[in-house]
């Protein structure tokens, strides 16, 4: 049985994938920030981090990872002019300086596992190009660029993967989700008439850790309902 480590294991799709983990058999160690949480399920350990400070203790972390997922990220949907400098900068400090922190304090330990991997998390809008989405597109691209760099750079040893979602039911889309009528707006958007599930994805982040995926790196897996890829309408 293997360790993940999953950043943002409190909500949404990272809550989602540290049970299916954990049911797996496998021992996760999850973080949370701002909503506490306390485990329900003996092979999951929750502790406190913010990626965005200075000093991260990784000590309650076990000598050998055999996969990093890294869930913080935003979705500020506004017209590009009414967006500031300044918020582009927070949103690639939290979506990728964070990611990138966490990454290299870790290789060491992901090194001395087998079949060890990372998993980072994009948007369907840096595939499909949608107006409003410039400050979270810039960041996610950011990722997608990242996400390949990576997999070159540590092939054969680590993997490293992205899963790029469409509009999946968490408390992060809250605000898109609000009512019964965006719901339906939003479902009829998508070839496959539905949002998405934080199970939808987080099936497709277990596979990716897993032995079954061991020879995917450096992929981009568009778990959109058809949205990045199809026209159907
Ligand atoms: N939901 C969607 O529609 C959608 C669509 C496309 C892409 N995505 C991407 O999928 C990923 C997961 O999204 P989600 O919907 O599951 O989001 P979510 O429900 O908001 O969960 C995000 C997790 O990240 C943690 N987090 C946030 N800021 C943090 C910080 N500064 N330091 C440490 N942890 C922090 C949160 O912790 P606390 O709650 O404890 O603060 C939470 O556990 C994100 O990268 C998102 O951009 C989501």
């Amino acid at each position: 049985m293997a360790n993940y480590f999953i950043v943002g294991a409190s909500s949404g799709i990272g809550q989602a994938i540290a049970l299916q983990l954990a049911n797996g058999g496998h021992s996760v160690y999850g973080t949370y920030n701002t909503t506490e949480i306390q485990s329900n399920h003996p092979n999951i350990i929750y502790t406190k981090l913010n990626v965005l400070d200075d000093n991260i203790s990784y000590e309650f972390l076990p000598e050998t990872l055999h996969g990093i997922v890294y869930c913080p990220g935003s979705i500020n949907l506004r017209p590009f002019e009414r967006i500031k400098p300044t918020d582009f900068i927070n949103d690639y400090q939290l979506q990728v300086v964070g990611a990138i922190k966490v990454i290299q304090s870790l290789l060491p330990k992901l090194k001395k596992s087998e079949n060890p991997s990372i998993l980072l998390f994009s948007t369907v809008a840096v595939q499909s190009g949608l107006p409003y989405h410039s400050q979270v597109s810039a960041s996610k691209g950011a990722i997608e660029g990242l996400t390949k760099a990576l997999a070159a750079e540590y092939a054969p040893k680590v993997r490293v993967n992205c899963i790029a979602p469409s509009l999946t039911d968490t408390p992060l889309a809250a605000s898109l989700l609000s009512s019964d009528q965006k719901r339906e707006i939003n479902a009829q958007r998508h070839p496959l008439k539905r949002i998405g599930t934080a199970q939808d994805i987080a099936s497709m982040a277990t596979f990716l850790l897993s032995e079954n995926a061991s020879w995917i790196t450096g992929q981009i897996l568009h778990v959109d309902g058809g949205m990045s890829t199809l026209k159907v309408n």
